[in-house]
C-alpha cells in the first residue's frame, strides 16, 4: 500500500493534541495515543472501555528511542536483532527516569514494548517525538480490528481518525514474551514460539494459560465475537455458522473458509475479519472445525478457545 503523506500528517497533528487514533500495524490495528501524555492514555481507557489495571503495550520505531525509557538484557537484544520490527512485545524493566505516563503502566516498573513493522506505523513513528501507546482498537475482551471498517464498527464517530493501512497482513496479536527474569511467553501471537525459542537457544517457559494472570491477554474470556462458539465440531447444528480451515467443494452459504488451501498463515490473516462477517450475517452461533495445534495453529486455537468461554 502507497503511503499518503497527508493522512500521515492528519494523525501527526491529533497525537500533538493528545488525541488517539487508529493506527494500523502488521498485527492488528492499534488504538494509539502519546505514552507520555496521561490525558492523552486515559483516553485510551476511555474509548476501549478498558479496565484501568490493565497496562498498555508502548510501540517505538527502534531501540535507540526505547534506551530512554527501558533497561535492555542480552535476550532482548537477540530477539530484537533478529526480530524487530515484527510481531513481539518485549516485557523489559521501566527506567526511574522514564517519561512514560502511569496510566500506561498501572503504576507498574515494567513496560511492554514493540516495534511495528508495517511501513505506515513506521513512518508515523519517524514523525512524533513520543512513542506511541496502543492497545489493540477493538471494545475491550472483543475480536480484535484488522481493517479500518472494523474499528469503525466498533467506536463509530468516537474516534477522531482512522489512519487507513489495508488489512493487516498477519491478522494475529504480537507474541509477548516476558524478559525480566527467565524467558517467559505470556500470550501466543503472530510469532511461533518454536522460532523464538530456537533464536535463543534455550529453553522457554510458556505461561500462557496461568492461575495467576500476570497479562490480562491471558484472561480466558477474550477475543469474543459476540456470540457463542463450539469448537473441534465435525457434525454443525441447526442455524449454526461452520467455520472451516480450508476451501471445501460442498460450500454452503452457512459456510466460512479461512484459507483456500490450508495455509495457517491464511488462516490467521482472516480469523477476526471472518468471526466479525459471521456475526454481521446474523448467526446466532459458530462451529468450528478441528483447527491444527502447531505453529501458529497453536494461536489460533488459544484465540478460538478464549472466544468460546463467552
Ligand atoms: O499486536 C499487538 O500486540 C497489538 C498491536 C496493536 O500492537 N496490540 C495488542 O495490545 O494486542 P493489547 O492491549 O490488546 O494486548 C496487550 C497485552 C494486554 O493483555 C496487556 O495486559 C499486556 O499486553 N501487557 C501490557 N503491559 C504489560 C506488562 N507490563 N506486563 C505484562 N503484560 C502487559
Ligand atoms: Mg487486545
Amino acid at each position: 500500500m502507497k503511503i499518503n503523506l497527508a493522512n500521515i500528517k492528519k494523525a501527526q497533528k491529533l497525537l500533538n493534541k493528545s488525541e488517539c487514533v487508529a493506527i494500523p500495524t502488521e498485527t492488528v490495528y492499534g488504538l494509539a495515543a502519546n505514552a507520555y501524555s496521561d490525558t492523552a492514555c486515559k483516553k485510551i481507557y476511555k474509548l476501549k472501555k478498558r479496565p484501568k489495571n490493565n497496562p498498555l503495550i508502548v510501540h517505538y520505531l527502534n531501540c535507540q528511542i526505547l534506551k530512554k525509557d527501558c533497561s535492555f538484557n542480552n535476550n532482548f537484544i537477540k530477539l530484537y536483532k533478529k526480530f524487530c520490527p515484527g510481531p513481539i512485545t518485549f516485557i523489559l524493566d521501566l527506567k526511574k527516569n522514564s517519561k512514560i505516563s502511569k496510566i500506561v503502566t498501572n503504576k507498574q516498573n515494567t513496560l511492554a514494548v514493540r516495534f511495528p513493522k508495517h511501513p505506515i506505523a513506521r513512518s508515523l513513528l519517524k514523525k512524533l517525538n513520543f512513542p506511541l501507546a496502543a492497545p489493540s482498537a477493538n471494545l475491550s475482551s472483543k475480536v480484535s480490528a484488522v481493517t479500518p471498517a472494523d474499528v469503525k464498527d466498533d467506536f463509530g464517530n468516537n474516534i477522531k481518525y482512522i489512519l487507513d493501512g489495508g488489512k493487516s497482513s498477519i491478522g494475529l496479536e504480537s507474541t509477548i514474551i516476558d524478559l525480566r527474569n527467565k524467558p517467559k511467553i505470556l500470550r501466543l501471537g503472530g510469532l511461533e514460539t518454536s522460532i523464538i525459542k530456537k533464536a535463543l537457544n534455550k529453553k522457554i517457559i510458556i505461561n500462557n494459560n496461568p492461575s495467576k494472570i500476570s497479562s490480562p491477554g491471558q484472561f480466558k474470556i477474550h477475543y469474543s465475537p459476540g456470540i457463542p462458539i463450539r469448537l473441534n465440531v465435525k457434525k454443525i447444528r441447526n442455524g449454526e455458522a461452520y467455520l472451516l480451515i480450508k476451501k471445501n467443494k460442498r460450500t454452503k452459504s452457512n459456510y466460512y473458509f479461512l484459507s483456500k488451501n490450508g495455509s495457517l498463515r491464511e488462516a490467521s490473516k482472516n480469523l477476526y475479519s471472518t468471526l466479525r462477517k459471521i456475526k454481521k450475517d446474523k448467526y446466532k452461533s459458530i462451529a468450528v472445525c478441528k483447527i491444527p495445534n502447531k505453529g501458529l495453529g497453536k494461536t489460533i486455537n488459544d484465540r478460538l478457545m478464549r472466544a468460546s468461554k463467552f
